[in-house]
Protein backbone atom coordinates (compact mmCIF):
# COMPACT_ATOMS: atom_id res chain seq x y z
CA UNK A 1 0.00 0.00 0.00
CA UNK A 2 1.08 3.09 -1.04
CA UNK A 3 0.15 5.93 1.52
CA UNK A 4 0.95 10.46 0.60
CA UNK A 5 1.02 11.76 4.51
CA UNK A 6 0.69 15.25 5.01
CA UNK A 7 2.52 17.37 8.07
CA UNK A 8 1.29 20.86 8.83
CA UNK A 9 1.14 21.31 12.76
CA UNK A 10 3.29 24.04 13.09
CA UNK A 11 5.64 25.81 11.21
CA UNK A 12 6.93 23.31 8.59
CA UNK A 13 5.10 21.75 5.65
CA UNK A 14 6.30 18.06 5.06
CA UNK A 15 4.62 15.59 2.60
CA UNK A 16 6.04 12.33 1.68
CA UNK A 17 5.23 8.72 0.13
CA UNK A 18 5.86 5.60 2.06
CA UNK A 19 5.20 1.79 0.93
CA UNK A 20 4.15 -0.38 3.16
CA UNK A 21 6.40 -2.98 2.20
CA UNK A 22 9.16 -0.74 0.09
CA UNK A 23 9.35 2.09 3.09
CA UNK A 24 10.03 5.41 2.34
CA UNK A 25 9.68 7.00 -1.41
CA UNK A 26 10.10 10.32 -1.54
CA UNK A 27 9.90 13.00 0.79
CA UNK A 28 9.76 17.10 0.58
CA UNK A 29 10.10 19.58 3.50
CA UNK A 30 9.18 23.31 3.46
CA UNK A 31 10.42 25.10 6.52
CA UNK A 32 8.82 28.56 7.48
CA UNK A 33 11.78 29.65 9.62
CA UNK A 34 12.84 32.71 7.35
CA UNK A 35 9.20 34.02 7.49
CA UNK A 36 8.63 33.75 11.47
CA UNK A 37 12.45 35.10 12.05
CA UNK A 38 11.13 38.30 11.14
CA UNK A 39 8.83 38.04 14.45
CA UNK A 40 10.81 36.42 17.13
CA UNK A 41 8.18 33.14 16.79
CA UNK A 42 6.00 31.30 15.08
CA UNK A 43 2.86 33.77 14.23
CA UNK A 44 -0.07 30.78 13.40
CA UNK A 45 -2.02 33.19 10.86
CA UNK A 46 0.70 33.36 8.83
CA UNK A 47 1.74 29.65 9.24
CA UNK A 48 -1.52 28.91 7.95
CA UNK A 49 -1.40 30.70 5.03
CA UNK A 50 2.03 29.59 4.37
CA UNK A 51 0.68 26.16 4.41
CA UNK A 52 -1.95 26.38 2.03
CA UNK A 53 0.36 27.71 -0.58
CA UNK A 54 3.16 25.33 0.02
CA UNK A 55 1.52 22.26 -0.08
CA UNK A 56 0.18 21.24 -3.58
CA UNK A 57 3.53 22.25 -5.02
CA UNK A 58 5.29 19.71 -2.26
CA UNK A 59 2.77 17.57 -3.16
CA UNK A 60 3.35 17.34 -7.13
CA UNK A 61 7.43 17.47 -6.43
CA UNK A 62 7.25 14.28 -4.23
CA UNK A 63 5.30 12.58 -6.70
CA UNK A 64 7.83 13.37 -9.18
CA UNK A 65 10.21 12.00 -7.41
CA UNK A 66 8.51 9.01 -6.35
CA UNK A 67 7.99 8.36 -10.14
CA UNK A 68 3.97 8.24 -9.49
CA UNK A 69 0.49 10.05 -10.23
CA UNK A 70 -1.85 10.66 -7.50
CA UNK A 71 -3.65 7.53 -8.66
CA UNK A 72 -1.31 5.52 -7.84
CA UNK A 73 -1.52 6.38 -4.35
CA UNK A 74 -3.49 3.75 -2.00
CA UNK A 75 -4.17 5.80 1.06
CA UNK A 76 -3.30 9.40 2.47
CA UNK A 77 -2.59 10.21 5.91
CA UNK A 78 -2.18 13.09 7.75
CA UNK A 79 -1.11 15.21 11.23
CA UNK A 80 -4.50 15.84 13.00
CA UNK A 81 -2.67 16.76 16.16
CA UNK A 82 -1.73 18.43 18.48
CA UNK A 83 -0.33 21.86 17.21
CA UNK A 84 -1.56 24.61 15.93
CA UNK A 85 -5.38 24.61 15.09
CA UNK A 86 -5.56 26.58 11.83
CA UNK A 87 -2.12 25.23 10.56
CA UNK A 88 -3.74 21.42 11.39
CA UNK A 89 -6.81 22.21 9.63
CA UNK A 90 -4.80 23.07 6.36
CA UNK A 91 -3.19 19.48 5.91
CA UNK A 92 -6.13 17.47 7.27
CA UNK A 93 -8.32 19.60 4.82
CA UNK A 94 -6.36 18.45 1.44
CA UNK A 95 -5.78 15.32 2.90
CA UNK A 96 -9.57 14.31 3.52
CA UNK A 97 -10.18 16.40 -0.34
CA UNK A 98 -7.39 14.09 -1.72
CA UNK A 99 -8.75 11.13 -0.50
CA UNK A 100 -12.57 11.71 -0.78
CA UNK A 101 -11.49 12.74 -4.34
CA UNK A 102 -9.74 9.47 -5.52
CA UNK A 103 -11.92 7.35 -2.88
CA UNK A 104 -9.38 6.46 -0.57
CA UNK A 105 -9.03 5.92 3.31
CA UNK A 106 -7.28 9.28 4.88
CA UNK A 107 -5.88 8.37 8.29
CA UNK A 108 -5.49 10.98 11.30
CA UNK A 109 -2.17 10.70 12.87
CA UNK A 110 -0.89 12.36 15.82
CA UNK A 111 2.26 14.12 15.80
CA UNK A 112 3.89 12.20 18.42
CA UNK A 113 3.50 9.15 17.47
CA UNK A 114 5.16 10.42 13.91
CA UNK A 115 7.91 11.34 15.93
CA UNK A 116 8.41 8.24 18.18
CA UNK A 117 8.24 5.86 15.29
CA UNK A 118 10.91 8.22 13.49
CA UNK A 119 13.82 6.30 14.62
CA UNK A 120 12.50 2.99 12.83
CA UNK A 121 13.20 4.71 9.05
CA UNK A 122 16.87 4.17 9.87
CA UNK A 123 19.15 0.96 10.47
CA UNK A 124 19.59 0.08 12.99
CA UNK A 125 15.93 -0.38 13.84
CA UNK A 126 15.16 -0.70 17.55
CA UNK A 127 13.61 -3.57 18.49
CA UNK A 128 10.08 -3.12 20.45
CA UNK A 129 9.59 -2.74 23.57
CA UNK A 130 11.81 0.41 24.20
CA UNK A 131 11.53 3.71 26.29
CA UNK A 132 11.32 7.24 24.09
CA UNK A 133 12.07 10.06 25.06
CA UNK A 134 10.08 12.59 23.12
CA UNK A 135 11.74 15.93 22.78
CA UNK A 136 9.72 18.82 21.09
CA UNK A 137 9.41 22.23 21.00
CA UNK A 138 5.87 21.58 22.77
CA UNK A 139 6.45 18.14 24.84
CA UNK A 140 8.78 16.83 26.84
CA UNK A 141 7.87 13.17 27.72
CA UNK A 142 9.16 9.50 28.52
CA UNK A 143 6.93 6.59 26.90
CA UNK A 144 7.34 3.15 27.48
CA UNK A 145 6.58 1.69 23.85
CA UNK A 146 5.59 -1.63 23.56
CA UNK A 147 4.36 -1.77 20.06
CA UNK A 148 2.68 0.28 17.05
CA UNK A 149 -0.22 2.02 18.84
CA UNK A 150 1.01 0.86 22.29
CA UNK A 151 2.25 3.90 24.33
CA UNK A 152 2.68 4.51 28.31
CA UNK A 153 3.35 7.70 29.45
CA UNK A 154 6.24 7.46 32.28
CA UNK A 155 7.00 11.16 32.97
CA UNK A 156 6.93 14.50 31.58
CA UNK A 157 6.98 17.99 31.65
CA UNK A 158 5.10 19.82 34.98
CA UNK A 159 5.60 23.44 32.92
CA UNK A 160 8.38 24.11 29.56
CA UNK A 161 9.45 21.67 27.49
CA UNK A 162 12.45 21.08 26.58
CA UNK A 163 12.62 22.80 23.08
CA UNK A 164 10.63 25.58 24.52
CA UNK A 165 13.72 25.87 27.09
CA UNK A 166 16.09 26.44 24.93
CA UNK A 167 13.99 28.88 22.38
CA UNK A 168 13.16 31.05 25.34
CA UNK A 169 16.35 30.86 27.00
CA UNK A 170 17.82 31.62 23.85
CA UNK A 171 15.43 34.33 23.06
CA UNK A 172 16.30 36.63 25.98
CA UNK A 173 20.33 36.03 25.16
CA UNK A 174 19.18 37.70 21.65
CA UNK A 175 20.07 34.69 19.82
CA UNK A 176 16.67 34.94 17.61
CA UNK A 177 14.65 32.09 16.42
CA UNK A 178 14.85 28.96 16.10
CA UNK A 179 16.48 29.29 19.31
CA UNK A 180 17.72 25.47 20.04
CA UNK A 181 19.91 25.19 16.76
CA UNK A 182 21.21 29.29 17.64
CA UNK A 183 21.89 28.19 21.24
CA UNK A 184 23.79 25.37 20.90
CA UNK A 185 26.16 26.93 18.06
CA UNK A 186 27.19 29.21 20.52
CA UNK A 187 27.19 26.99 23.74
CA UNK A 188 30.15 25.17 22.05
CA UNK A 189 32.17 28.45 22.18
CA UNK A 190 31.02 28.90 25.61
CA UNK A 191 32.42 27.46 29.22
CA UNK A 192 29.24 25.05 31.31
CA UNK A 193 30.82 25.51 34.50
CA UNK A 194 30.93 28.99 34.75
CA UNK A 195 27.56 29.22 35.96
CA UNK A 196 25.24 26.95 38.11
CA UNK A 197 22.00 26.99 36.51
CA UNK A 198 18.61 25.01 38.68
CA UNK A 199 18.20 21.36 38.05
CA UNK A 200 14.87 21.28 39.44
CA UNK A 201 13.72 17.08 39.39
CA UNK A 202 16.97 16.12 38.65
CA UNK A 203 16.85 13.77 42.00
CA UNK A 204 13.14 13.49 42.57
CA UNK A 205 12.00 9.55 42.01
CA UNK A 206 9.67 9.91 39.24
CA UNK A 207 10.12 10.66 35.81
CA UNK A 208 8.95 14.40 35.43
CA UNK A 209 10.77 17.10 34.25
CA UNK A 210 10.44 21.28 35.37
CA UNK A 211 12.46 23.86 32.97
CA UNK A 212 10.47 27.13 33.37
CA UNK A 213 12.92 28.06 36.07
CA UNK A 214 15.48 28.07 33.73
CA UNK A 215 14.89 30.94 31.76
CA UNK A 216 14.73 33.40 34.65
CA UNK A 217 17.64 31.75 36.77
CA UNK A 218 19.52 32.82 33.34
CA UNK A 219 17.84 36.03 33.01
CA UNK A 220 18.93 37.36 36.67
CA UNK A 221 22.53 36.51 35.49
CA UNK A 222 22.12 37.94 32.28
CA UNK A 223 21.14 41.04 33.56
CA UNK A 224 23.65 41.12 36.03
CA UNK A 225 26.46 40.37 33.54
CA UNK A 226 25.46 43.24 31.19
CA UNK A 227 25.44 46.16 34.34
CA UNK A 228 28.90 48.15 33.22
CA UNK A 229 30.46 44.61 31.34
CA UNK A 230 32.71 45.17 28.58
CA UNK A 231 31.23 44.10 25.02
CA UNK A 232 34.23 41.96 24.70
CA UNK A 233 33.49 39.73 28.21
CA UNK A 234 29.58 40.33 27.39
CA UNK A 235 30.24 37.96 24.25
CA UNK A 236 32.55 35.44 26.52
CA UNK A 237 29.44 35.29 29.08
CA UNK A 238 26.52 34.86 26.91
CA UNK A 239 28.64 31.63 25.01
CA UNK A 240 29.25 30.32 28.96
CA UNK A 241 25.23 31.19 29.71
CA UNK A 242 24.21 29.42 26.17
CA UNK A 243 26.46 26.48 27.35
CA UNK A 244 25.39 25.95 30.97
CA UNK A 245 21.94 26.35 29.98
CA UNK A 246 22.59 23.13 27.17
CA UNK A 247 24.14 21.76 30.17
CA UNK A 248 21.19 22.06 32.92
CA UNK A 249 18.79 20.98 29.81
CA UNK A 250 20.95 17.73 28.64
CA UNK A 251 21.78 16.83 32.53
CA UNK A 252 17.90 16.09 33.28
CA UNK A 253 17.40 14.55 30.00
CA UNK A 254 19.91 12.38 30.80
CA UNK A 255 19.31 11.76 34.48
CA UNK A 256 15.62 10.98 33.23
CA UNK A 257 15.82 8.75 30.52
CA UNK A 258 18.27 6.21 32.58
CA UNK A 259 15.98 6.09 35.42
CA UNK A 260 13.13 5.28 33.08
CA UNK A 261 15.23 2.47 31.14
CA UNK A 262 16.16 1.41 34.89
CA UNK A 263 12.76 1.59 36.45
CA UNK A 264 11.53 -0.51 33.19
CA UNK A 265 14.25 -2.84 32.74
CA UNK A 266 14.42 -2.08 29.56
CA UNK A 267 17.59 -1.71 27.10
CA UNK A 268 16.53 0.32 24.29
CA UNK A 269 16.50 4.16 24.32
CA UNK A 270 14.51 5.83 21.11
CA UNK A 271 15.35 9.83 20.88
CA UNK A 272 12.91 11.50 18.67
CA UNK A 273 11.36 15.27 18.29
CA UNK A 274 13.80 18.50 17.51
CA UNK A 275 15.60 18.66 20.73
CA UNK A 276 16.48 14.98 19.22
CA UNK A 277 19.24 16.99 16.72
CA UNK A 278 21.32 18.64 19.84
CA UNK A 279 24.47 17.05 19.82
CA UNK A 280 25.69 17.24 23.11
CA UNK A 281 22.37 15.50 24.15
CA UNK A 282 23.26 13.15 21.51
CA UNK A 283 26.81 12.38 22.58
CA UNK A 284 26.25 12.59 26.03
CA UNK A 285 23.41 9.77 25.69
CA UNK A 286 25.58 7.55 24.07
CA UNK A 287 28.05 7.37 26.31
CA UNK A 288 25.93 7.15 29.16
CA UNK A 289 23.76 4.16 27.69
CA UNK A 290 26.95 2.51 26.67
CA UNK A 291 27.85 2.01 30.69
CA UNK A 292 24.66 0.55 31.11
CA UNK A 293 25.15 -1.87 28.03
CA UNK A 294 21.62 -0.31 27.00
CA UNK A 295 21.10 1.03 23.27
CA UNK A 296 20.67 4.94 22.41
CA UNK A 297 18.23 5.21 18.69
CA UNK A 298 18.63 8.51 16.84
CA UNK A 299 16.36 9.10 13.97
CA UNK A 300 18.69 10.35 10.69
CA UNK A 301 18.76 14.49 11.37
CA UNK A 302 16.34 15.19 8.67
CA UNK A 303 13.67 13.14 10.56
CA UNK A 304 14.53 14.77 13.75
CA UNK A 305 12.12 17.83 13.09
CA UNK A 306 8.87 18.37 11.85
CA UNK A 307 8.31 16.34 8.47
CA UNK A 308 6.27 14.38 6.62
CA UNK A 309 7.94 11.28 5.85
CA UNK A 310 7.21 10.02 9.97
CA UNK A 311 3.66 10.78 9.43
CA UNK A 312 3.07 8.73 6.19
CA UNK A 313 5.83 6.17 8.21
CA UNK A 314 3.44 6.54 10.95
CA UNK A 315 0.46 5.81 9.33
CA UNK A 316 1.95 2.43 7.27
CA UNK A 317 3.20 1.14 10.72
CA UNK A 318 -0.50 1.44 11.79
CA UNK A 319 -1.98 -0.11 8.77
CA UNK A 320 0.93 -3.21 9.09
CA UNK A 321 -0.62 -3.89 12.59
CA UNK A 322 -4.08 -3.92 12.11
CA UNK A 323 -4.58 -0.57 13.98
CA UNK A 324 -6.46 1.11 10.31
CA UNK A 325 -10.11 0.35 9.77
CA UNK A 326 -9.32 1.18 6.28
CA UNK A 327 -13.06 0.43 4.82
CA UNK A 328 -14.61 2.71 7.26
CA UNK A 329 -11.87 5.95 6.92
CA UNK A 330 -12.49 5.28 3.14
CA UNK A 331 -16.46 5.92 3.75
CA UNK A 332 -16.24 8.59 5.95
CA UNK A 333 -14.75 12.05 5.31
CA UNK A 334 -16.00 14.21 8.33
CA UNK A 335 -13.15 15.42 10.09
CA UNK A 336 -11.59 16.99 12.83
CA UNK A 337 -8.32 18.19 14.17
CA UNK A 338 -6.64 18.19 18.06
CA UNK A 339 -5.05 21.37 19.03
CA UNK A 340 -4.40 19.80 22.25
CA UNK A 341 -4.18 15.59 21.95
CA UNK A 342 -2.47 12.72 24.16
CA UNK A 343 -1.24 10.49 23.03
CA UNK A 344 -1.98 7.54 24.68
CA UNK A 345 -5.32 7.94 24.02
CA UNK A 346 -4.14 7.62 19.91
CA UNK A 347 -3.00 4.43 20.87
CA UNK A 348 -6.36 2.03 19.54
CA UNK A 349 -8.00 1.53 16.25
CA UNK A 350 -8.57 4.81 14.09
CA UNK A 351 -11.82 4.51 12.15
O1 LIG B 1 9.91 18.46 16.77
P1 LIG B 1 10.05 19.88 16.37
O2 LIG B 1 10.60 20.18 15.01
O3 LIG B 1 8.71 20.66 16.47
C1 LIG B 1 7.75 20.43 17.44
O4 LIG B 1 6.97 19.45 17.28
O5 LIG B 1 7.78 21.19 18.42
O6 LIG B 1 10.98 20.55 17.49
C2 LIG B 1 11.35 21.89 17.44
C3 LIG B 1 12.18 22.20 18.67
C4 LIG B 1 12.45 23.68 18.82
O7 LIG B 1 12.19 24.05 20.15
C5 LIG B 1 13.94 23.80 18.47
O8 LIG B 1 14.57 24.88 19.11
C6 LIG B 1 14.47 22.48 18.96
O9 LIG B 1 13.47 21.56 18.59
N1 LIG B 1 15.75 22.12 18.33
C7 LIG B 1 16.92 22.03 19.01
C8 LIG B 1 17.91 21.70 18.06
N2 LIG B 1 17.32 21.61 16.83
C9 LIG B 1 16.00 21.86 17.03
N3 LIG B 1 17.19 22.19 20.31
C10 LIG B 1 18.47 22.03 20.70
N4 LIG B 1 19.49 21.74 19.87
C11 LIG B 1 19.27 21.57 18.55
N5 LIG B 1 20.29 21.26 17.73
ZN1 LIG C 1 7.26 17.97 16.10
Amino acid sequence: MRILGFESSCDETGVAVVDTRQGLLAHALHSQVAMHEHYGGVVPELASRDHIQRVIPLTRQVLAEAGLALGDIDAVAYTAGPGLAGALLVGASVAQSVAWALGLPAIPIHHLEGHLLSPLLAEPRPEFPFVALLVSGGHTQLMRVDGVGQYTLLGETLDDAAGEAFDKTAKLLGLGYPGGPALSRLAEQGDASRFKLPRPKLHSDDLDFSFSGLKTAVLVQWQKQQQGGESEALAQTRADLAAATEAAIVDALVAKSVKALESTGLRRLVVAGGVGANRVLRERLGRRLQRLAAQAYFPPLEFCTDNGAMIAFAAACRVRAGLVDVPALAARHAFSVHPRWDLAEASGVAA
